[in-house]
């Protein structure tokens, strides 16, 4: 059976910009994202510096705008001070958020470095549970501050002679989790992140700032948490942040529907952060920085301590996962007038797009493909795709699209992008009506595809999920018509034709 669908993309429709960093990655000091992902002296293709060439050249291809950086959990009990000066001086610490040995050989200059080395912007996270204020002052003054202060020396004479100019940084992590270090109240937390979000300004004005929003749409306390730290802290802010992940409970429409419950969490942080932008009678409007999204296996996550480089939260990814994946990075897109920074959690190992084997091979796993199509294609202003599509019948969200798809509109590149994403198990034929653009040439079309569901790649079959490119001999029209098979993601690119 086959499904007809109409989809309108107006050139005047649009959402909001897609910028670089709404496909931004996070690298925690947890497990083996850093030590044996991105960072293992001895491997063959390891650099100068320790650094895998081979993890590197996977990381370009993804094209991160930004990556979060140092955690996570792990950072509500860092000293960013055990992370500078010579390596054989560097304390051994015990990471009490993942039950682990912490070695300290990467600290925020070399991931500076690091992320310079990919082409991606350094957002930095500060302690909000054993830190302090002036702490995360002093971490701002280190990386941002020219030279002839304490600190702003100590980077000199670290090697830094250029300030590393981190414009992003993060108030903290999910401090609204009773899972956290020194975990907070939403007004012990708001009154902290106000205070040390003044210090940080001070020591250079031109930073953006993140405050902790909820750690899930499924904490308790969401939205009332988001409230109350946005009436302390609105006016020092730039973004709030949000985190979700989504599993597989066993049902497989539940699971595909995932996108629609981001849109519905995103839609509620929204209505909170202009409730209090109407509460304090504000012209400034707060952005959203969803700092922490992707798959994650949570259920079945066991620690191991105490470990260094523990093989933990290490996700093997299948072709189900890709489509719910596909579904999620929708969503970010068709909320880009509010969402500006997204952070696929995360980039090595560690539930991740790239998966690494101690002293051999780096692969990429399914999640891999539908994010590289979208942050090298789907650029410029997201465009708001409107149609009746099929819509099926889930048990946990109740009647979703068969079809979520988010289109972008490049005017420098005079080109369209589109995601469509078949979660049926009928073919779907789309008709897409760009009467807008004028007629458009088909340029590119790639598919995610395969009958069975839970394929995955691995290190012995590391190419069992990939795309695949179908040559494009469409003709120069205004109503382009393409065909979805069942359980499939596509990328569709398109040309205005002059
Ligand atoms: O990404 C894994 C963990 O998930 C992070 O450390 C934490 O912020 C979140 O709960």
């Amino acid at each position: 059976m086959t499904n007809k669908t109409k989809l309108l993309l107006d050139k005047d429709s649009v959402i909001g910009p897609v910028g670089k960093r709404l496909y931004s990655t996070f690298v925690e000091h947890l497990g083996r994202c850093v030590y044996e992902g991105i960072y293992e002296p001895g491997h063959p293709c390891a650099d100068k510096d320790g650094f895998r060439e081979d993890v590197r050249e996977l990381v370009r291809e993804l094209h991160f705008g930004a990556i979060r950086y140092p955690g996570g959990n792990f950072v509500s009990g860092y000293n960013w001070r055990d992370g500078i000066g010579p390596l054989n001086e560097r304390p051994v610490r015990l990471d009490y958020a993942w039950s682990s040995i912490e070695p300290n050989q990467i600290g925020i200059n070399e991931f500076c470095d690091y992320a310079k080395s990919v082409g991606s912007e350094v957002m930095y996270a500060v302690n909000i549970g054993t830190g302090t204020p002036q702490e995360a002052g002093y971490v701002v003054e280190y990386a941002n501050f020219p030279q002839g202060t304490f600190f702003s020396d100590l980077r000199v004479k670290n090697g830094h002679k250029e300030p590393h100019n981190i414009k992003l940084w993060c108030i903290g992590n999910e401090m609204d989790g009773p899972w956290q270090i020194c975990h907070l109240d939403a007004r012990d937390y708001g009154k902290k992140a106000l205070e040390t979000a003044k210090i940080m300004k001070w020591a250079d004005p031109s930073i953006e700032l993140a405050v902790c929003g909820s750690a899930s749409s499924l904490q308790p306390t969401f939205p009332e948490w988001d409230r109350i730290v946005l009436e302390y802290t609105y006016d020092q802010v730039d973004y709030l942040s949000l985190h979700r992940y989504y599993e597989n409970f066993g049902n497989e429409l539940d699971f595909l529907a995932s996108y629609h419950e981001m849109d519905k969490f995103i839609r509620s942080v929204v209505a909170t952060a202009d409730y209090v932008k109407a509460v304090k009678r504000s012209k400034k409007t707060v952005m959203l920085s969803f700092d922490e999204w992707n798959i994650w296996y949570q259920t079945k996550t066991q620690l191991k301590p105490w470990k260094f480089a523990p093989h933990i939260l290490e996700d093997n990814y299948s072709l189900l996962d890709a489509l719910a994946f596909g579904g999620l990075l929708c969503t970010l897109i068709n909320n880009a007038d509010r969402v500006r920074i997204g952070c696929l959690a995360q980039m090595v190992n560690v539930i991740a797009p790239i998966f690494t084997e101690k002293g051999g091979k780096a692969i990429r796993q399914t999640i891999f493909y539908p994010f590289a199509m979208a942050a090298k294609n789907c650029t410029g202003d997201a465009l708001r795709v409107r149609g009746k599509t099929l819509v099926l019948e889930s048990n946990a969200y109740g009647p979703v699209s068969a079809l979520p798809c988010a289109a972008t509109w490049d005017a420098e590149r005079g080109e369209i992008s589109v995601i469509c994403v078949n979660i049926s198990a009928e073919n779907q034929t789309v008709e897409f009506d760009m009467r807008s653009f004028g007629r458009v040439k088909p340029l590119e079309h790639t598919v995610i595809h395969g009958g069975d569901l839970s394929a995955v790649n691995t290190l012995t079959d590391p190419d069992r999920v990939k795309p695949e490119s179908r040559i494009c001999h469409g003709a120069v029209t205004d109503t382009p018509e393409v065909e979805l098979e069942p359980m499939s993601f596509h990328l569709f690119k398109f040309a205005v034709a002059v």
